[in-house]
């Protein structure tokens, strides 16, 4: 290939890299509605946090539910509870108990991660290295046959959710994307806290469940 051609090859991969990257921002943003999962909330609470170990530290842990909770009420944040649904104390001040038990879960779900597979700038951590949390789940596995009104309105608990996720449709849906045991886990967790969406959250555009569910 001549230099010329080369160059306007790698110039039109670049284009393309960004336009895709692009699109993934804007799909992200879409959903900007959609109640933060386990993964952000770590990572906001720890970024607030005036105390806290390192993220490292953190994410490499081992913690039960139990302590994982008296670890962040024990340490203190730069937020403070603004609104009466604002549960938290601690670093966890200004988070709902809707975010607090969606964080709590996560952690516990996910936590530890092997030190190696994180990368070496600690501020590459996020949310692309961190185990998926049930929000990243949701729109990455649920939305290709149904759009997100269906588990947007659905009111279940743990056990309800995940019987969903194990009927036919699901798990074949879940397997065929070699969703873990663990990620299900996740998943589940996250939906008995998060939905259903309150109507006036989601956008005029979401709303109304197609007919048949
Ligand atoms: C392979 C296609 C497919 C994917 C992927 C899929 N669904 Fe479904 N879903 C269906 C179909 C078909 C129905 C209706 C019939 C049924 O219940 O099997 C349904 C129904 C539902 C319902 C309505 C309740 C009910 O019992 O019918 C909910 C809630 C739901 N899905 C949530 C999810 C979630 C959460 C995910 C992500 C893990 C997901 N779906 C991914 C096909 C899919």
């Amino acid at each position: 290939m001549s230099r010329r051609k080369t160059l306007v090859v790698v110039a039109s991969i670049a284009i393309l890299a960004a336009a895709v990257a692009f699109a993934l921002a804007q799909e992200e943003d879409k959903f900007a509605w959609v109640p933060a999962g386990g993964c952000t909330l770590t990572l906001e609470v720890v970024k607030n946090c005036t105390n806290c170990d390192d993220i490292v530290t953190i994410v490499t842990s081992q913690k039960t539910r139990d302590e994982w909770k008296a670890y962040f009420e024990g340490k203190e944040t730069s937020k403070k509870n603004e609104s009466e649904d604002q549960k938290g104390i601690g670093a966890l001040q200004g988070l709902t108990e809707q975010k607090i038990n969606t964080l709590l879960d996560y952690l516990t779900l996910n936590m530890p991660v092997v030190k190696d597979q994180l990368p070496a700038d600690p501020a590459k951590i996020d949310c692309t290295v961190l185990p998926m949390d049930g929000k990243q789940e949701l729109l990455q596995f649920c939305l290709s046959c149904h759009p997100i009104s269906v588990p947007a309105y659905e009111d279940r608990d743990l056990e309800g959710w995940l019987a969903l996720l194990e009927d036919r449709t699901h798990i074949t849906a879940l397997d065929a994307n070699k969703v873990t045991e663990k990620q299900r886990q996740e998943l589940a967790h996250y939906l008995t806290y998060n939905m259903p969406i309150p109507e006036d959250q989601i956008p005029q555009e979401f709303r109304g469940r197609p007919p048949g569910y």
